[in-house]
Formats: C-alpha cells, sequence, structure tokens
C-alpha cells in the first residue's frame, strides 16, 4: 500500500471510515525505526497531533485531549484524542474521543476545553464547517463524558453564530466558574479584520449571553486571536492566548505567532475587563510552543500544557509520518507579580540514577555523554559567568543545540542551527532573550526530539524541538569564569 505523499484538499478531509483499514498500520511502519519519538511527552500515535484540549480533573483521574489528524503529519479533519492519567507523567491511551461528522462539525472538531459538573465532564469546543464554496461556519458546541469515557454531543450548539461585527473566525472557547456563575472566552476576529476575545456568560451551560469584547490591552491583537485561557492565581487573573500577526512593535516575537499572555489584577465579570493588565509578555523564550492550555485544579494549582509545534510550519518528522508533541505539564505560580512556570512536582518521581557535576568553567569540557537523549540535568552558575553549554552535542564536531548565557548582560541565547537535521530556517536558528543579572540556575528536560529549558527556577521558560542522530548525545560545557555545580538524572519512560 502507498502512503499518501501530495496530501490534496479532498484527501484531507475524506472521513476517516473511508480510508482502507490497513491505512494506519502501514502510517505506524514509517514511525517504527524513528528515533525521534518521544519517551515521557505524549505524542500522537500516528499522524498529526496540535492544540491540547480539554485538560481537567474528573472522576479521580486527570484528563486531556489533543487535536489529532490520525492520517497523517497534515492538518486534516481534527478529532479530540483523550487521554487519562493518575499522576500527570503516566498517560493512559484512551483513543479517539470527539470525532467530527455532524451538521455542526462536518469539517473538524477544534479546540476548546473541559469543566467537571457534578457526576459529568462538560466539553466546549468549535465545530468547524466548510460550505460548497469552502466558506468556514463555526459552531460553538457541548458534549458530556461520563465516569465510563462514554460521550454524548449535544444536539444544538451553544452558540450558533458569532454575534454581529465578527467573522466566522471564531473558536477555542474556555469554559470556566466565576462568581456562581458559568463564563466562556473564545478567540474571534471581527469584521476588520483585528483580533479579540470575546466573553459569554451562562447559568446553565446551553444558554449563553454575550458580553462582548474582553477589555485588557489598548494594543491591536493581530488579526486572529487563538486559545484564550483565563485563569486565577491568588486572586490574580493570567490570561493566555495566541494572537496571530501581532505587530513586532507591541511585542517582539520570531516564531511565526506568538503564544503570549497578560497577569492582571483581577477580572471583573459584569464589567468584563481585566484590572491593571500588564503589557503583552512571551511565555515561552524557544521555538516551538502554542496553544497553551491552562486550568485552575481542584488541588488549587494551576496547571498547564502547551502545543509543541507551530502551525504552518514543517518538521523533520513529517517524512516518518507523524508530527508533533505535548510539552510537560507546567505549573504556574506568580511571584512578585511575575509569572513562573515549573515542571509539575510529579516530574521528579521519572528520575532514576543520579550523578553529580561540577567544575572550573574553561574551555570546552564533556559534562556527561548519556546514551540517549533521555535526562534531566540541572545546572547552576554563579553571577558574572559567561558560558555556553551545548546539548544534544556531536562528537566528532562539538556541535549541537547551544545555550549561551552571559549573567553579566543578562542575555541568554538559544541557537539551534547547528543542531540535528535543520528545519524552519526561514523563522531564524536563534532566539535571544533577557536573564537577570544574577546567579543563573537551568533545570534542563531532553527527551530525544524535544528540550524544555526553565532559566531561575521558571522565571522564563525555553521550549524547542531538535531532530539529532541517535548518537548526538553528549553534553558539553565552556566558559570564561566561575563554578558550575549540579545533577544529572536519566529518566524513566512514561508507563
Ligand atoms: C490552533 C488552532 C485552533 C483550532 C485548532 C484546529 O492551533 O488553529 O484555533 O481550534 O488549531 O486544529
Amino acid at each position: 500500500m502507498h502512503l499518501v505523499q501530495e496530501w490534496s484538499t479532498e484527501l484531507r478531509y475524506k472521513p476517516y471510515h473511508e480510508w482502507p483499514t490497513d491505512y494506519l498500520e502501514e502510517l505506524k511502519k514509517t514511525m517504527n525505526d524513528s528515533t525521534w519519538r518521544l519517551a515521557y511527552h505524549i505524542q500522537p500515535t500516528t499522524g498529526l497531533l496540535n492544540d491540547p484540549n480539554g485538560f481537567s480533573y474528573f472522576n479521580g483521574k486527570w484528563h486531556i485531549f489533543y487535536q489529532a489528524y490520525p492520517l497523517g503529519p497534515v492538518h486534516g479533519v481534527k478529532s479530540w484524542y483523550h487521554l487519562t492519567s493518575i499522576n500527570l507523567i503516566d498517560w493512559q491511551d484512551e483513543g479517539l474521543a470527539l470525532l467530527p461528522g455532524g451538521m455542526y462539525d462536518s469539517h473538524g472538531v477544534y479546540s476548546g476545553s473541559a469543566l467537571a459538573v457534578d457526576d459529568h465532564l462538560f466539553l466546549a469546543y468549535t465545530g468547524n464547517v466548510r460550505d460548497q464554496n469552502w466558506q468556514r461556519h463555526s459552531f460553538q458546541l457541548g458534549a458530556w463524558l461520563d465516569n465510563k469515557n462514554q460521550i454524548q454531543k449535544l444536539p444544538e450548539p451553544l452558540i450558533v453564530k458569532p454575534p454581529n461585527g465578527y467573522t466566522q473566525e471564531i473558536r477555542d472557547p474556555q469554559i470556566f466558574i466565576f462568581n456562581q456563575q458559568y463564563y466562556l472566552i473564545i478567540g474571534a476576529q471581527n469584521k476588520q479584520e483585528e483580533g479579540k476575545i470575546l466573553t459569554y456568560k451562562s447559568s446553565d451551560l446551553t444558554h449563553w449571553q454575550c458580553l462582548g469584547e474582553l477589555t485588557f490591552s489598548n494594543d491591536l491583537l493581530g488579526f486572529m486571536v487563538e486559545c484564550p485561557n483565563l485563569i486565577f492565581i491568588d486572586n490574580q487573573a493570567v490570561l493566555l492566548f495566541c494572537p496571530q500577526g501581532l505587530d513586532q512593535e507591541v511585542l517582539p516575537y520570531q516564531n511565526i505567532y506568538p503564544n503570549t499572555y497578560v497577569v492582571a489584577d483581577g477580572f471583573d465579570g459584569e464589567t468584563n475587563t481585566l484590572s491593571k493588565p500588564s503589557p503583552l509578555k512571551n511565555l515561552d523564550e524557544g521555538f516551538d510552543v502554542y496553544a497553551t492550555q491552562a486550568f485552575n485544579t481542584p488541588d488549587g494549582r494551576a496547571l498547564a500544557i502547551s502545543w509543541m509545534g507551530l502551525p504552518e510550519v514543517a518538521y523533520p518528522t513529517d517524512e516518518e509520518g507523524w508530527a508533533h508533541c505535548l510539552s510537560l505539564v507546567k505549573e504556574l505560580k506568580l511571584e512578585g507579580g511575575k509569572l513562573f512556570q515549573r515542571p509539575v512536582n510529579e516530574m521528579k518521581t521519572l528520575r532514576l540514577d543520579r550523578h553529580s557535576v561540577h567544575g572550573t568553567l574553561g574551555s570546552v569540557q564533556k559534562i556527561y555523554s548519556p546514551k540517549e537523549n533521555r535526562y534531566e540535568l540541572q545546572l547552576d552558575f554563579d553571577a558574572s559567568t559567561q558560558g555556553t553549554l551545548t546539548l544534544f552535542a556531536d562528537e566528532d564536531t562539538n556541535t549541537g543545540l547551544t545555550l549561551s548565557f552571559d549573567t553579566q548582560n543578562g542575555t541568554m541565547t538559544m541557537n539551534r542551527e547547528n543542531a540535528g537535521t535543520p528545519f524552519a530556517t526561514e523563522f531564524g536558528t536563534v532566539r535571544t532573550f533577557e536573564i537577570p543579572q544574577k546567579d543563573l540556575s537551568l533545570q534542563i528536560f531532553v527527551d530525544h526530539s524535544v528540550v524544555e529549558v526553565f532559566i531561575n527556577q521558571g522565571e522564563k521558560v525555553a521550549s524547542a524541538r531538535v531532530f539529532p542522530k541517535k548518537d548526538q548525545t553528549t553534553i558539553l560545557l565552556e566558559g570564561t569564569t566561575g563554578v558550575f555545580s549540579g545533577e544529572y538524572w536519566t529518566l524513566r519512560p512514561m508507563k
């Protein structure tokens, strides 16, 4: 059987059941020998994964869904794929969950969120429909998941059309409870093609009243906003969202589209306003974070997870019939009004053998040579040090992904120009950002083709996909002055 090489629109929207039954088996074979498959990150079983959806806690388990197109590494007709976990680390495959095909979601079950209500989980998502002229129609839809993971779609949309003055580019509802009312925020575009976030309110989850645009910034938010999430930390509000086409004057960024956030003093549900909002900031300083989804958990945390991939960008695994993964689960905290993102505590349970690493910075030295790119590395440096850490390094050439830091000038640069198979080079191979001019601490997670760097306890995060050769695993360090110390752990794979 031949795998599709040229993806026409018709093929991308062909219903799953019309594909030959052994097509997926054939596709799996192309992934068998991949050295880029991940050990402890959520990845698609076949085909493409994009946004995390419905991240929630229900019926004694964590639930996560993701946007899936199982038949190839392209954005075809989407479903929600379901996983559950008792520890946020090991994820059980629950299979395809919300499938397209109804009159309101014939061309894709798009992104959305979940909210536990009594003994059911309510799912709110966007139904994507294309008419004969391939014009988009977006419906905001609801479904109930029961404690046996069975899903019942609601027969009628929650929101049947965009309010006057807005286009059909309206999607990705996030529902949450605020002041004993249900709220829903959603990414939108007005008729002037400006990106907006709209707010709706309901007392019964079925009748939704539009409150208009969420007020939080005077800046133009590009031409479209995707995947907004409002969460609450210590009574403050944090809004995460993805403005497409954002002006570089508002916020410099280099990825095709940024994933941004603002921190505000609070949310006023009556006036639909965030009070004292900060300017827009980049959620991640690296290359591949988008569509982050966050929620307030019953155990009092604010947890987030991101799509590690970007729209409209080709990745080397496309050749192997799969694309993208999710990030680690990150806990969001506010300290002194600043957002911190940290790997969830549960990540510590993945640690296997521990090695201590320490020394003096100087000419390039090997600090560890793992058998496999599957580890956590913590490194601490004194203030006033300058250096370069190379991950995924090739023993012959000493090249790999570099992280250069200068705590004196307060800058850090991640460079993947010489790391593995090049890709997305049209968006630059270097990301430079500010770090505080003080001691530096790095907590780094490496998983075959992923790196996530948490800087100074998560004050900044830089994440990237990297596609090295199997034996490009060495960790090198060089620098001008100072000492370093830290720890290395091999991490066990997800069970
Ligand atoms: C973001 C996004 C969402 C949409 C989904 C479709 O990556 O474009 O706005 O709901 O992906 O897969």
